[in-house]
């Protein structure tokens, strides 16, 4: 149940009936507690419309709107405000609901991670692998159709040298499980070798003629390089797959065609040589987005004077793809910020060409990993592949404060415990944060137990789990009903039943920050209730075993949609 739409409905409805039916209402959470559950401020922007006083316009919305319950409360607050309290049968009836809703799903690409594989992952692709995977499982969850597209770099010219070094090397030597060896081999040979450096010149001559054997060398490279990518997708639990792979390459055939449809469509200009488009000629809606300094219109180039593509070129033939051939609604780019430009550039491009009208094309950004010394984040020097090292790393990090904090647990426990939090402090820390923002990655912090942290919200997890243990009660049979007395009990309800709310905000803003604001605020509410209002044995129980159980329940499948595990005991 979406209590903010449902409210929402209301007071639109009666403001409507009030004579204005384009106002909205805007409901949010109460800023205070003494401001009820929502406040609604739709009275204060439509009053001037209606010219009428804020708060007599709040007044008579709250009687005109159909609130029956729905709220058991609703006052006039501030300069024209309306608080709402949400009347405990609703509370009752939305807990023993689904947990989550469907909605009408639309088809949503979403492209994340999307390393290059002529070198190492780099850390702003697991940036974009923990968001993309957790913005991926919200949507599904919600009842869209998500399709994954992991567009790699897995194109040009790097990889006459990695290729011809595979041929020097021989495919199944040991040297390829350390890939990040067999780059820098393959770069300083380049430099060095003379004769080497021309067999990589002549490899990516072969590649882009379609010579057989370098395709079926750089096959096995991309599979190779590909299989490391995997290696780190499954050990941090994320959920891409081979089949999602669609890399810059998939689209080469395409490149010609698009050339021809934008020359037909006459968007194109020639400037020594190469093609360009200038958007600001076809629409006067980029004439300041695509302007020099002087106030000369700025070209966006799609291939080079020397007949080569470009990145933005391959993007529009993905772009084209996404649209008509996987008929999305919804294509979520989830991208460095530093990748701005282009995504602008790219969809103006798309736009003027007429490719995926009425497709929302939108480029989710996110700021830079920092180190704790404030500079780009980057994980210790040299050997192995480094994103399984940082793994590793949370691992064994996990692993030593576990064995601290319950040295009961056995062995098998213990490693069951220490990937779900070392993993999940790694997500959660990422996940947690407004994405837009740079943030330090710091494993004191995200290994806490207290405060905003994937262990704190695990630990809340197994708290409840380990009290249907002691009482003997299987969380399933916790049905209740639902009996609100104390103010926790209220509390701790209505944030349960939010959470449709927080996950459809999620889906609309791929802000998946929201969702761990949540379920921190939902284990907060839960201490508080647990502190105050005995569960076994009172004359409460079953209402209270039914709030204990859901919160269970919640953070659970709250945590699931952020690809972290949670465990019964630890
Ligand atoms: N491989 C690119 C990089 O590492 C990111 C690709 C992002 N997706 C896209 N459709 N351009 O910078």
């Amino acid at each position: 149940m979406n209590l903010k739409r449902l409210l929402t409905e209301r007071l639109e409805a009666a403001l409507a009936a009030a004579g204005a039916a384009d106002a909205q209402a805007i409901v949010g959470p109460a800023t205070r507690p003494e401001f009820g559950d929502y406040q609604a401020n739709g009275a204060m922007a439509a009053a001037k419309h209606l010219q009428q006083a804020p708060r007599e316009l709040a007044g008579a919305l709250i009687q005109a709107a159909d609130l029956d319950g729905v709220a058991s409360a609703a006052t006039v607050t501030g300069p024209g405000f309306i608080s709402l309290t949400i009347d405990d049968d609703l509370l009752a009836r939305a807990l023993t609901g689904p947990i989550i809703e469907r909605l009408a799903g639309q088809r949503v690409v979403i492209d994340y991670s999307h390393p290059n594989l002529a070198k190492e992952m780099q850390v702003h692709h697991l940036r974009s692998t923990i968001i993309g995977d957790a913005v991926a499982r919200v949507l599904e969850a919600l009842g869209h159709t998500v399709l994954r597209q992991n567009h790699i770099g897995d194109w040009g010219t790097q990889f006459g040298r990695l290729v011809a070094h595979l041929d020097d090397i021989g495919e199944d030597a040991d040297r390829l499980t350390d890939l990040e060896s067999f780059y820098t081999q393959a770069s300083s040979r380049f430099d060095a070798e003379a004769d080497f450096a021309g067999r990589a010149r002549q490899a990516v001559v072969n590649l882009q003629t379609g010579d057989p054997a370098t395709l079926a060398r750089w096959q096995r490279y991309i599979d190779i390089s590909m299989s490391h990518c995997q290696a780190v997708y499954d050990a941090l639990g994320v959920s891409l797959r081979p089949e999602h792979v669609r890399g810059e390459s998939a689209y080469n055939a395409d490149l010609d065609g698009i050339i021809q449809d934008l020359d037909a469509k006459g968007l194109l200009t020639e400037s020594d040589g190469a093609l360009c488009v200038f958007p600001a000629r076809v629409s006067a809606k980029y004439t300041d987005q695509f302007k020099a300094k002087d106030g000369r219109p700025v070209p966006v180039i799609v291939r080079k004077s020397d007949g080569g593509y470009l990145y933005h070129s391959t993007d529009l033939a993905a772009l084209r793809y996404r649209a008509d051939t996987l008929n999305a609604e919804r294509v979520l780019y989830i991208v460095d910020a530093r990748q701005a430009m282009h995504f602008r550039q790219l969809f103006a491009l798309a736009d003027v060409a007429g490719y995926g009208a009425g497709v929302s094309f939108e480029h989710h950004p996110f700021g830079t990993m920092l180190g704790r010394d404030g500079r780009p984040f980057k994980t210790r020097q040299g050997g192995g592949t480094r994103l399984l090292d940082l793994v590793e790393e949370a691992k064994a990090r996990a692993r030593a404060l576990v064995e601290a904090k319950n040295p009961d647990l056995s062995d098998a426990e213990m490693d069951d415990v220490a990937r779900a939090v070392g993993i999940g402090a790694v997500k959660y820390a990422d996940l947690s944060k407004n994405r837009t923002s740079d943030y330090v990655f710091d494993w004191d912090a995200m290994l806490s137990f207290d405060g905003n942290t994937a262990p704190y919200l695990q630990y809340a997890y197994a708290r409840i789990m380990s009290l249907f243990a002691r009482g003997e009660v299987d969380p399933e049979s916790a049905t209740g009903p639902l009996a609100v007395d104390a103010r926790e009990e209220h509390v701790l309800a209505l944030q349960l039943a939010r959470f449709q709310e927080t996950l459809e905000l999620v889906a609309s803003s791929v802000m998946p920050h929201h969702l761990c604001t949540y379920l921190y605020e939902l284990a907060s509410a839960f201490m508080r209730f647990y502190e105050s209002c005995p569960v076994l044995g009172s004359d409460a129980e079953a209402s209270r075993l039914l709030l204990c159980a859901r919160t269970a329940a919640t953070l659970k499948d709250g945590l699931d949609l952020l690809g972290i595990e949670t465990i019964d005991r630890m």
